[in-house]
């Protein structure tokens, strides 16, 4: 392959960390450094570290020994610098945030932006490339939730997590003869509970997605126990709604949430069924779990596949897009085609028919 004019490129991880951050990190840098003699600019805590110019000069020896290393080696933050837009980033010199970004990139020499992020990166992208500056992005998250793209590194490694968890209470459940309640994370998104709780056997899967009725999960509940199942384990997503709360706009929904006493979802279901059903019932909440350690194979290499993708449109110049995977192919969006857009869990998604075929209940009949 013939090498370019030496190019110079930043790169950031912005947004929540999750697995795979550095094999993709390590996929762009290998093939900017091997294939194309790039230089690259490693921006500390996402675009916290291109506002204050916290910035260094990288060596190929920074992105080794990463492919399976959790979190990520540039650090994140999630700063979203386009909000609050009258803030200034220095007061002294009264800059704007997207103003202070913009000089930085001017003074590092970049030719381009590699950011790695999810949906609020990707929309923070396109505004900066709506300012002239030239973007590249990299889906990631657990949520698996970013328009454009089939599938985002983190998500395969967190339904790993969430899959093991599931099988674990399994035991308790069955010995006890209770109600376990298994919370995993996805405020907008439900795929991560769906393909977790599909892995994991889950008798009920909940996800914002398809409001619940908890007369619904009481009439499954008594079905199993006819049906002599002692036990049942319930994957909901943090961000499950009752059909209720789905009639409700997003600022009542929030009021209402911050007056409820139960801690989230999973507290607030486990008090509802127990209440109508009697069932002893426990809680487990997955947390910040989902998104650690080492990423697995699959995600590995996704990163991968989506890094050295990423160094081949520096490579060609062709900025302005995010790289993606649809079907077994990595192919590039515009940035302005997906930013701004989520992708949810269709109701009539092909899984949903598939969990319904094996008995599960998602709360709605
Ligand atoms: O966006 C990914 C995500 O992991 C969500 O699933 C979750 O709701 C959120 O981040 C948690 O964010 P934080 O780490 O900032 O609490």
């Amino acid at each position: 392959m013939a090498k370019s004019a030496t190019r110079t490129f930043g790169i950031l991880t912005s947004g929540g960390d999750c697995p795979g951050l550095n094999a993709a990190i390590r996929g762009v840098a290998k093939a900017a450094y091997g294939m194309y003699d790039m230089n690259i600019i490693g921006i500390s805590d996402g675009f916290r570290g291109l506002i204050t110019g916290e910035a260094h000069i990288m060596k190929p020896t920074d992105f080794s020994g990463i492919l399976t290393l959790g979190g990520t080696i540039l650090g994140t933050s999630r700063e979203k610098p386009f909000k609050n837009i009258g803030q200034m980033a220095d007061s002294k010199e009264g800059r704007t945030k997207p103003e202070a970004i913009e000089e930085n990139y001017r003074k590092l020499g970049l030719d381009c932006l590699v950011v790695l992020g999810g949906n609020g990166t990707h929309k923070t992208a396109n505004l900066l490339r709506q300012e002239g500056l030239n973007v590249i992005g990299l889906p990631k998250t657990i949520d698996n939730d970013i328009y454009g793209t089939d599938m985002s590194f983190g998500f395969h490694s967190a339904m790993q997590i969430a899959a093991e968890a599931i099988d674990r209470l399994h035991s308790t459940a069955d010995s006890h003869n209770r109600l376990m309640i298994i919370e995993v994370m996805g405020h907008r998104a439900g795929w991560l509970a769906l393909y977790a709780g599909i892995a994991g056997g889950g008798d009920i899967i909940l996800i914002p997605e398809i409001p619940y009725s908890i007369d619904s999960i009481v009439r499954h509940l008594m079905k199993r126990e006819r049906g002599g199942k002692q036990f049942s384990i319930v994957v909901v997503a943090e961000g499950a709604l009752s059909t209720g709360e789905a009639k409700l706009i997003r600022e009542e929904r929030k009021k209402r949430q911050k007056k409820n006493r139960s801690p989230s979802k999973g507290y607030e279901l486990q008090e509802e069924i127990e209440g109508a059903y009697g069932m002893e019932t426990r809680v487990t909440v997955l947390g910040h779990q989902q998104r650690g350690g080492a990423p697995s194979p699959y995600d590995r290499v996704l990163a991968t596949r989506f890094g050295t993708a990423a160094a081949d449109l520096l490579f060609c110049g062709d900025y302005g897009k995010m790289v993606a995977l649809e079907g077994n192919d990595i192919t590039a969006k515009p940035l302005e085609d997906i930013a701004g857009k989520l992708k949810l869990v269709p109701p009539n998604h092909y899984l949903i028919q598939t969990a319904r075929s094996v008995g599960t209940c998602f709360g709605d009949e």
